[in-house]
């Protein structure tokens, strides 16, 4: 992917179905998501004042939803800083590959569901902000 900026990033509404009992979002591979996703993990429990992410990826492209309660996302390029909050369910942030990442901000009981669009793979992280910086500068 040649131009991974922040501006690149962006929010998507997904799709609602509302009835009086509730509302239901489905996420469809290509049609509501840009990509295949290959895995979903969430993160959840995370104790008041803590914050996660710190990293970005080499390959992976993301979609992350606050499918409870709300957190906020910085996403950085190494030029340009953003910061998203998410708080409904039928948000996702679409991230893409080689952007730097911190999560801040979960409120109690928050739920961040990511849609992954590879497998785990330690050596798709680069968790050096430093080396990160080189890796766009040398671009
Ligand atoms: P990490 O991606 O660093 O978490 P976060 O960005 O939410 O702070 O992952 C934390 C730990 O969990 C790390 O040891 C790797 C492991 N992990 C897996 O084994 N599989 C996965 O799919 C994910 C996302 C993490």
């Amino acid at each position: 992917m040649l131009d991974t900026t922040v501006f690149n990033c962006n929010v998507l509404t997904l799709p609602k179905i509302h009835n009086r009992a509730g509302n239901i979002t489905a996420l469809n591979n290509f049609r509501d998501i840009p990509f295949d996703v290959n895995r979903v993990y969430y993160l959840y429990d995370v104790p008041g004042g803590e914050d996660r992410g710190g990293h970005a990826h080499r390959e992976l492209q993301q979609l992350v939803v606050a499918v409870s309660g709300s957190f906020d996302i910085t996403i950085d390029d190494g030029r340009n800083k953003k910061t998203i909050s998410l708080n409904r369910p039928y948000y996702g942030l679409h991230i893409i590959p080689e952007i730097w990442r911190d999560l801040t901000n979960f409120s109690s009981g928050a739920i961040c569901l990511v849609l992954a669009s590879h497998k785990y793979d330690a050596n798709d992280y680069i968790r050096d902000y430093e080396q990160f910086i080189q890796m766009k500068t040398c671009k």
